[in-house]
């Protein structure tokens, strides 16, 4: 059985991609004299990642970390963990993180710590949804294309244990 609940449609594809083009249009306008590295971070963030950087006119260099927050399968235990690092120098670059949800903000917070220990440029964060319901360490999203208040939401790359990645729109699911 595949990650049990039920959705509804909550962000549909249009929506997204309108989204992204405006947040896109605000990365071109603000990184068009930096030397750019945008960090995707796995797994939740590969379809929002190349949503987006196919939208950036300039000439990014694109690398991914894969960071591990322990808990259950819709809330972070807060011990984070980095499973795979970037490959490329990130002193003096400008950067931009692009993740999926930043939800407690534990996960973000240890990225962007470890990140800013490297001594990087500039150093800033593009979330597909930004979720303060359970916010629990200040962690600002610099480019939030959605706000969402609460609820556990799935597909366009999001996971609840696995599942559900691969659709177009944004669900909500209930448990049940
Ligand atoms: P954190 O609580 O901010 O550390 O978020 C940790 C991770 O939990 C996020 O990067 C997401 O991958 C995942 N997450 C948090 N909320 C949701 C959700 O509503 N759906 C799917 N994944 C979520
Ligand atoms: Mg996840």
């Amino acid at each position: 059985m595949s990650g049990a609940g039920e959705l509804s449609p909550l962000i549909g594809a249009d929506e997204i991609a309108r989204r992204i083009d405006l947040l896109a249009e605000q990365v071109n306008t603000d990184y068009a004299d930096k030397d750019l590295l945008l960090i995707c971070v796995l797994k939740g963030a590969f379809i929002f990642c190349a949503d987006l950087v196919r939208r950036i006119r300039l000439d990014p260099e694109i690398d991914f970390v894969r960071i591990k927050s322990y808990g259950n399968n819709d809330a972070s235990s807060g011990k984070v963990e980095m499973l795979k690092d970037v490959e490329c120098r990130v002193q003096g670059r400008d950067i931009l993180v692009v993740e999926d949800i930043v939800d407690s903000g534990l996960s973000m917070a240890f990225l962007l710590r470890e990140l800013a220990g490297r001594d990087p440029n500039s150093l800033r964060l593009a979330a597909l949804i930004d979720k303060r319901e359970r916010r629990q360490t200040a962690v600002h999203v610099d480019y939030p294309c959605f706000i969402l208040d609460a609820g556990f939401i799935v597909g366009y790359g999001l996971d609840y244990a696995e599942r559900h990645r691969n659709t177009a729109g944004i669900f909500s699911l209930k448990s049940g």
